[in-house]
Protein backbone atom coordinates (compact mmCIF):
# COMPACT_ATOMS: atom_id res chain seq x y z
CA UNK A 1 0.00 0.00 0.00
CA UNK A 2 1.44 3.65 -1.22
CA UNK A 3 1.48 5.88 2.13
CA UNK A 4 2.84 9.08 2.59
CA UNK A 5 1.14 11.45 -0.27
CA UNK A 6 1.06 14.84 1.23
CA UNK A 7 -2.66 15.90 0.50
CA UNK A 8 -1.62 19.60 1.30
CA UNK A 9 -2.69 20.98 -1.59
CA UNK A 10 -5.71 18.86 -3.98
CA UNK A 11 -7.29 19.26 -6.45
CA UNK A 12 -10.44 18.02 -6.00
CA UNK A 13 -12.31 15.67 -8.32
CA UNK A 14 -14.56 17.65 -11.01
CA UNK A 15 -17.22 15.85 -13.54
CA UNK A 16 -16.35 16.74 -17.65
CA UNK A 17 -13.21 18.45 -16.25
CA UNK A 18 -10.34 16.30 -14.25
CA UNK A 19 -10.68 14.33 -17.64
CA UNK A 20 -6.86 12.22 -17.98
CA UNK A 21 -6.31 15.01 -20.34
CA UNK A 22 -6.45 17.88 -17.34
CA UNK A 23 -4.47 15.54 -15.16
CA UNK A 24 -1.71 15.42 -17.68
CA UNK A 25 -1.89 19.13 -17.69
CA UNK A 26 -1.87 19.45 -13.90
CA UNK A 27 1.18 16.85 -13.62
CA UNK A 28 2.90 19.26 -16.26
CA UNK A 29 2.25 22.44 -14.04
CA UNK A 30 2.85 20.96 -10.86
CA UNK A 31 4.96 17.50 -9.58
CA UNK A 32 3.07 17.30 -6.29
CA UNK A 33 -0.50 18.27 -6.27
CA UNK A 34 -2.68 15.37 -5.20
CA UNK A 35 -4.80 14.95 -8.29
CA UNK A 36 -7.81 13.01 -8.31
CA UNK A 37 -10.21 11.52 -11.32
CA UNK A 38 -13.81 12.98 -12.43
CA UNK A 39 -16.59 10.45 -10.59
CA UNK A 40 -16.40 7.41 -12.42
CA UNK A 41 -19.81 5.91 -11.43
CA UNK A 42 -18.74 1.70 -10.55
CA UNK A 43 -20.99 0.23 -12.68
CA UNK A 44 -19.00 2.48 -15.75
CA UNK A 45 -16.10 1.51 -14.49
CA UNK A 46 -16.59 -2.55 -14.67
CA UNK A 47 -18.67 -2.61 -17.59
CA UNK A 48 -18.12 0.46 -19.91
CA UNK A 49 -16.65 -0.37 -23.34
CA UNK A 50 -14.59 2.87 -22.73
CA UNK A 51 -13.16 2.05 -19.55
CA UNK A 52 -9.69 2.39 -20.61
CA UNK A 53 -9.94 6.10 -22.02
CA UNK A 54 -12.00 6.71 -18.51
CA UNK A 55 -9.91 5.00 -15.71
CA UNK A 56 -6.48 5.68 -17.12
CA UNK A 57 -3.71 6.98 -14.86
CA UNK A 58 -0.36 7.68 -17.06
CA UNK A 59 1.19 7.87 -14.30
CA UNK A 60 -0.07 10.90 -13.04
CA UNK A 61 0.73 9.98 -9.62
CA UNK A 62 -0.17 11.05 -6.96
CA UNK A 63 -3.50 10.71 -7.64
CA UNK A 64 -6.70 9.32 -6.34
CA UNK A 65 -9.36 7.65 -8.65
CA UNK A 66 -12.97 8.65 -7.20
CA UNK A 67 -15.74 6.26 -7.64
CA UNK A 68 -19.48 6.57 -7.19
CA UNK A 69 -21.82 3.44 -6.08
CA UNK A 70 -23.56 1.91 -3.19
CA UNK A 71 -23.02 -1.63 -4.20
CA UNK A 72 -20.56 -4.06 -1.89
CA UNK A 73 -19.71 -6.00 -4.49
CA UNK A 74 -19.02 -3.56 -7.37
CA UNK A 75 -17.06 -1.18 -5.58
CA UNK A 76 -14.81 -4.51 -3.88
CA UNK A 77 -14.07 -4.72 -7.69
CA UNK A 78 -13.76 -0.87 -8.83
CA UNK A 79 -11.11 -0.86 -5.66
CA UNK A 80 -9.21 -4.09 -7.46
CA UNK A 81 -9.10 -1.92 -10.74
CA UNK A 82 -7.95 1.32 -8.98
CA UNK A 83 -4.69 -0.80 -7.63
CA UNK A 84 -4.12 -2.11 -11.02
CA UNK A 85 -4.46 1.28 -12.65
CA UNK A 86 -1.65 2.38 -9.94
CA UNK A 87 -3.58 4.78 -8.08
CA UNK A 88 -2.29 5.46 -5.03
CA UNK A 89 -5.95 5.79 -3.35
CA UNK A 90 -9.98 4.82 -3.84
CA UNK A 91 -12.26 7.67 -2.76
CA UNK A 92 -15.92 6.92 -2.29
CA UNK A 93 -18.31 10.11 -3.43
CA UNK A 94 -20.60 10.63 -0.76
CA UNK A 95 -21.09 14.60 -1.57
CA UNK A 96 -22.78 14.94 -5.33
CA UNK A 97 -26.60 15.93 -5.24
CA UNK A 98 -27.55 15.63 -8.59
CA UNK A 99 -31.10 13.69 -9.33
CA UNK A 100 -29.49 11.39 -11.85
CA UNK A 101 -26.20 10.30 -9.01
CA UNK A 102 -29.34 9.56 -6.74
CA UNK A 103 -31.23 7.39 -8.79
CA UNK A 104 -28.57 5.23 -8.87
CA UNK A 105 -28.19 5.80 -4.62
CA UNK A 106 -24.83 6.69 -4.97
CA UNK A 107 -23.73 10.31 -3.61
CA UNK A 108 -24.74 12.46 -0.99
CA UNK A 109 -27.63 10.75 -0.23
CA UNK A 110 -26.12 8.16 1.10
CA UNK A 111 -25.34 10.29 3.86
CA UNK A 112 -28.98 9.75 5.51
CA UNK A 113 -27.70 6.18 5.56
CA UNK A 114 -24.47 6.30 7.63
CA UNK A 115 -24.04 2.49 8.08
CA UNK A 116 -23.98 1.48 4.41
CA UNK A 117 -21.57 3.95 3.89
CA UNK A 118 -19.41 2.27 6.17
CA UNK A 119 -19.63 -0.78 4.70
CA UNK A 120 -19.07 0.73 1.08
CA UNK A 121 -15.62 2.15 2.92
CA UNK A 122 -15.45 -1.67 4.37
CA UNK A 123 -16.12 -2.93 0.84
CA UNK A 124 -13.17 -0.73 -0.97
CA UNK A 125 -10.95 -2.01 1.68
CA UNK A 126 -8.11 -4.68 0.30
CA UNK A 127 -4.98 -3.75 1.71
CA UNK A 128 -3.31 -2.93 -1.13
CA UNK A 129 -4.84 1.13 -1.39
CA UNK A 130 -5.89 3.31 0.10
CA UNK A 131 -9.55 4.14 0.62
CA UNK A 132 -10.57 7.48 1.40
CA UNK A 133 -14.34 9.35 1.76
CA UNK A 134 -15.40 12.85 0.42
CA UNK A 135 -18.62 13.82 1.94
CA UNK A 136 -20.37 16.98 3.01
CA UNK A 137 -21.37 18.16 6.22
CA UNK A 138 -25.04 17.46 6.43
CA UNK A 139 -28.19 17.51 4.40
CA UNK A 140 -31.07 20.14 3.92
CA UNK A 141 -31.32 23.44 5.19
CA UNK A 142 -30.66 22.72 8.57
CA UNK A 143 -27.01 22.86 10.02
CA UNK A 144 -26.94 19.96 12.59
CA UNK A 145 -23.28 19.47 13.98
CA UNK A 146 -24.49 16.00 16.04
CA UNK A 147 -25.53 14.78 12.72
CA UNK A 148 -22.16 15.07 11.21
CA UNK A 149 -20.04 13.88 13.90
CA UNK A 150 -22.80 10.66 14.08
CA UNK A 151 -21.86 10.23 10.02
CA UNK A 152 -18.02 10.58 10.93
CA UNK A 153 -18.08 8.37 13.86
CA UNK A 154 -19.96 5.49 11.86
CA UNK A 155 -17.67 5.69 9.16
CA UNK A 156 -14.77 5.80 10.92
CA UNK A 157 -15.28 2.35 12.23
CA UNK A 158 -14.66 1.02 8.84
CA UNK A 159 -10.49 2.28 9.59
CA UNK A 160 -10.16 5.14 7.07
CA UNK A 161 -8.09 7.48 7.81
CA UNK A 162 -8.57 10.62 4.61
CA UNK A 163 -11.62 12.33 4.25
CA UNK A 164 -12.21 15.94 1.84
CA UNK A 165 -15.22 17.64 3.41
CA UNK A 166 -17.33 19.52 1.53
CA UNK A 167 -17.68 22.32 3.87
CA UNK A 168 -21.50 23.13 3.66
CA UNK A 169 -25.12 20.79 3.44
CA UNK A 170 -26.43 18.63 0.39
CA UNK A 171 -29.57 19.80 -0.28
CA UNK A 172 -30.87 17.06 -2.32
CA UNK A 173 -34.13 18.61 -4.39
CA UNK A 174 -35.59 21.95 -5.10
CA UNK A 175 -32.07 22.90 -6.26
CA UNK A 176 -29.54 22.36 -9.01
CA UNK A 177 -26.00 20.76 -8.39
CA UNK A 178 -24.27 23.93 -9.42
CA UNK A 179 -26.34 25.90 -6.80
CA UNK A 180 -25.54 23.15 -4.14
CA UNK A 181 -21.70 24.65 -4.38
CA UNK A 182 -23.26 28.16 -4.01
CA UNK A 183 -26.60 27.76 -2.02
CA UNK A 184 -26.07 26.07 1.06
CA UNK A 185 -23.84 28.04 3.30
CA UNK A 186 -20.38 27.10 4.46
CA UNK A 187 -18.86 26.71 7.22
CA UNK A 188 -15.34 25.40 8.28
CA UNK A 189 -15.82 25.01 12.13
CA UNK A 190 -17.62 22.14 11.42
CA UNK A 191 -14.11 20.65 10.12
CA UNK A 192 -12.25 22.29 12.71
CA UNK A 193 -15.04 20.38 15.46
CA UNK A 194 -14.59 17.04 13.98
CA UNK A 195 -10.70 17.39 13.79
CA UNK A 196 -10.41 17.61 17.54
CA UNK A 197 -13.07 14.43 17.63
CA UNK A 198 -11.18 12.31 15.75
CA UNK A 199 -7.18 13.49 15.69
CA UNK A 200 -6.13 10.42 14.14
CA UNK A 201 -7.92 10.97 10.52
CA UNK A 202 -7.05 13.87 7.66
CA UNK A 203 -9.59 15.69 7.26
CA UNK A 204 -8.66 17.88 4.36
CA UNK A 205 -10.93 20.95 3.47
CA UNK A 206 -13.12 21.66 0.53
CA UNK A 207 -15.38 24.73 -0.50
CA UNK A 208 -15.15 28.22 -1.84
CA UNK A 209 -11.48 28.67 -1.69
CA UNK A 210 -10.79 31.66 -3.94
CA UNK A 211 -7.03 31.69 -3.90
CA UNK A 212 -3.67 29.83 -3.53
CA UNK A 213 -3.03 32.74 -0.59
CA UNK A 214 -6.59 31.59 0.94
CA UNK A 215 -5.53 27.78 0.45
CA UNK A 216 -2.22 28.30 1.38
CA UNK A 217 -3.36 30.29 4.55
CA UNK A 218 -5.86 27.63 5.33
CA UNK A 219 -3.37 24.65 4.83
CA UNK A 220 -1.84 26.30 8.01
CA UNK A 221 -4.70 25.40 9.99
CA UNK A 222 -6.20 22.14 8.86
CA UNK A 223 -4.47 18.95 7.07
CA UNK A 224 -5.06 20.07 3.57
CA UNK A 225 -7.12 21.85 1.25
CA UNK A 226 -8.76 20.97 -1.53
CA UNK A 227 -9.39 23.37 -4.50
CA UNK A 228 -11.80 23.04 -7.16
CA UNK A 229 -13.39 25.82 -9.36
CA UNK A 230 -9.91 27.79 -9.00
CA UNK A 231 -8.84 25.05 -11.01
CA UNK A 232 -11.10 24.54 -13.23
CA UNK A 233 -11.43 28.53 -14.01
CA UNK A 234 -7.30 28.44 -14.49
CA UNK A 235 -5.31 25.51 -13.87
CA UNK A 236 -2.12 27.62 -14.92
CA UNK A 237 -2.39 28.47 -11.03
CA UNK A 238 -0.77 25.11 -10.10
CA UNK A 239 2.49 26.68 -11.72
CA UNK A 240 2.87 27.88 -8.17
CA UNK A 241 1.71 25.38 -5.80
CA UNK A 242 5.10 23.25 -5.98
CA UNK A 243 7.03 26.52 -3.83
CA UNK A 244 3.98 27.55 -2.05
CA UNK A 245 3.02 24.42 -0.87
CA UNK A 246 5.59 21.86 -1.29
CA UNK A 247 9.21 24.19 -0.69
CA UNK A 248 9.40 22.38 -3.68
CA UNK A 249 12.23 24.80 -6.22
CA UNK A 250 10.92 27.88 -7.64
CA UNK A 251 7.31 28.37 -9.79
CA UNK A 252 7.10 26.02 -12.89
CA UNK A 253 7.68 28.57 -15.96
CA UNK A 254 4.88 28.43 -18.50
CA UNK A 255 6.82 28.38 -21.49
CA UNK A 256 6.90 26.56 -24.70
CA UNK A 257 8.34 23.39 -23.13
CA UNK A 258 4.73 22.60 -21.27
CA UNK A 259 2.79 23.32 -24.91
CA UNK A 260 5.45 20.67 -26.23
CA UNK A 261 5.02 18.07 -23.87
CA UNK A 262 1.36 18.54 -23.35
CA UNK A 263 0.77 18.17 -27.00
CA UNK A 264 3.05 15.46 -27.43
CA UNK A 265 0.71 13.67 -24.75
CA UNK A 266 -2.77 14.21 -26.54
CA UNK A 267 -1.18 13.83 -29.97
CA UNK A 268 -0.98 10.14 -29.10
CA UNK A 269 -5.07 10.16 -28.19
CA UNK A 270 -6.24 11.97 -31.02
CA UNK A 271 -7.37 9.16 -33.14
CA UNK A 272 -9.94 8.01 -29.83
CA UNK A 273 -10.82 11.39 -28.45
CA UNK A 274 -13.18 14.22 -29.35
CA UNK A 275 -11.10 17.11 -29.42
CA UNK A 276 -12.44 19.28 -27.46
CA UNK A 277 -11.94 17.11 -24.53
CA UNK A 278 -8.54 16.84 -25.37
CA UNK A 279 -7.64 20.63 -26.04
CA UNK A 280 -10.30 22.47 -23.31
CA UNK A 281 -7.55 22.30 -20.18
CA UNK A 282 -4.88 24.01 -22.43
CA UNK A 283 -7.60 26.39 -23.41
CA UNK A 284 -7.70 28.16 -19.86
CA UNK A 285 -4.16 29.52 -20.75
CA UNK A 286 -5.92 32.39 -21.67
CA UNK A 287 -8.05 33.26 -18.61
CA UNK A 288 -8.02 36.53 -18.12
CA UNK A 289 -5.36 37.40 -21.00
CA UNK A 290 -6.90 40.66 -23.06
CA UNK A 291 -7.69 39.89 -26.72
CA UNK A 292 -7.41 36.36 -27.08
CA UNK A 293 -10.38 36.23 -28.81
CA UNK A 294 -8.90 35.97 -32.22
CA UNK A 295 -6.28 33.34 -31.44
CA UNK A 296 -9.32 31.13 -29.86
CA UNK A 297 -11.36 31.68 -33.26
CA UNK A 298 -8.43 30.53 -35.09
CA UNK A 299 -8.29 27.65 -32.83
CA UNK A 300 -11.45 26.87 -33.23
CA UNK A 301 -10.88 26.65 -37.14
CA UNK A 302 -8.46 24.36 -36.89
CA UNK A 303 -10.57 22.31 -34.07
CA UNK A 304 -12.81 21.20 -37.01
CA UNK A 305 -10.05 19.69 -39.23
CA UNK A 306 -8.70 18.22 -36.17
CA UNK A 307 -5.58 19.76 -36.99
CA UNK A 308 -2.79 19.22 -33.88
CA UNK A 309 0.30 20.51 -35.08
CA UNK A 310 -1.17 23.91 -36.41
CA UNK A 311 -3.03 24.06 -33.44
CA UNK A 312 0.14 23.56 -31.45
CA UNK A 313 2.24 26.04 -33.52
CA UNK A 314 -0.73 29.00 -32.52
CA UNK A 315 -0.25 28.18 -28.63
CA UNK A 316 3.80 27.93 -28.89
CA UNK A 317 3.30 31.74 -30.52
CA UNK A 318 1.45 32.67 -27.88
CA UNK A 319 3.26 31.49 -25.50
CA UNK A 320 6.55 32.79 -26.45
CA UNK A 321 4.70 36.54 -27.29
CA UNK A 322 3.26 36.72 -23.90
CA UNK A 323 6.08 34.90 -21.26
CA UNK A 324 5.49 37.86 -18.88
CA UNK A 325 2.43 38.56 -18.92
CA UNK A 326 1.80 34.42 -18.47
CA UNK A 327 4.94 34.14 -15.53
C1 LIG B 1 -17.92 21.13 -12.84
C2 LIG B 1 -17.83 20.43 -11.51
C3 LIG B 1 -17.90 19.06 -11.46
C4 LIG B 1 -17.80 18.40 -10.22
N1 LIG B 1 -17.77 17.03 -10.19
C5 LIG B 1 -17.52 16.40 -9.01
C6 LIG B 1 -17.27 15.00 -8.96
O1 LIG B 1 -17.22 14.31 -9.99
N2 LIG B 1 -17.05 14.44 -7.74
C7 LIG B 1 -17.06 15.18 -6.57
O2 LIG B 1 -16.84 14.63 -5.48
N3 LIG B 1 -17.27 16.51 -6.60
C8 LIG B 1 -17.47 17.12 -7.78
N4 LIG B 1 -17.58 18.48 -7.80
C9 LIG B 1 -17.46 19.25 -6.54
C10 LIG B 1 -15.99 19.63 -6.28
O3 LIG B 1 -15.19 18.49 -6.12
C11 LIG B 1 -15.89 20.51 -5.03
O4 LIG B 1 -16.33 19.76 -3.92
C12 LIG B 1 -16.75 21.78 -5.11
O5 LIG B 1 -16.62 22.40 -6.38
C13 LIG B 1 -16.37 22.76 -4.02
O6 LIG B 1 -15.01 23.16 -4.14
P1 LIG B 1 -14.61 24.60 -4.80
O7 LIG B 1 -15.43 25.62 -4.06
O8 LIG B 1 -13.15 24.72 -4.57
O9 LIG B 1 -14.99 24.55 -6.25
C14 LIG B 1 -17.67 19.15 -9.02
C15 LIG B 1 -17.60 20.55 -9.11
C16 LIG B 1 -17.64 21.19 -10.33
C17 LIG B 1 -17.51 22.70 -10.38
Amino acid sequence: MKENNNRRFCVAPMMGYTTPYARKLYRILSRNSFLFTEMIPAKSMINSKNKDLVIENNDNNPVALQVGGSNLNDLKICSEIAYSYNYDEINLNVGCPSKAVQNGKFGACLMKDKVLVRQCLESLQNNKIIVSLKCRIGLGNEMNYEFFEEFIEEVSKSGIKIIYVHARNAILSGISPSQNRTIPKLDYNFVQRIKTKFPDILFILNGGIKSLQEAKDLSNDYDGVMVGRLIQNNPFVLARVDSMFYNDGKNTSINEQIIFDYFKYIKTKVDNESIFRLLSPILNIFFGVPNSKIIKSRINEHMKNRNLNLIEDIFMHFVKKNNLLLN
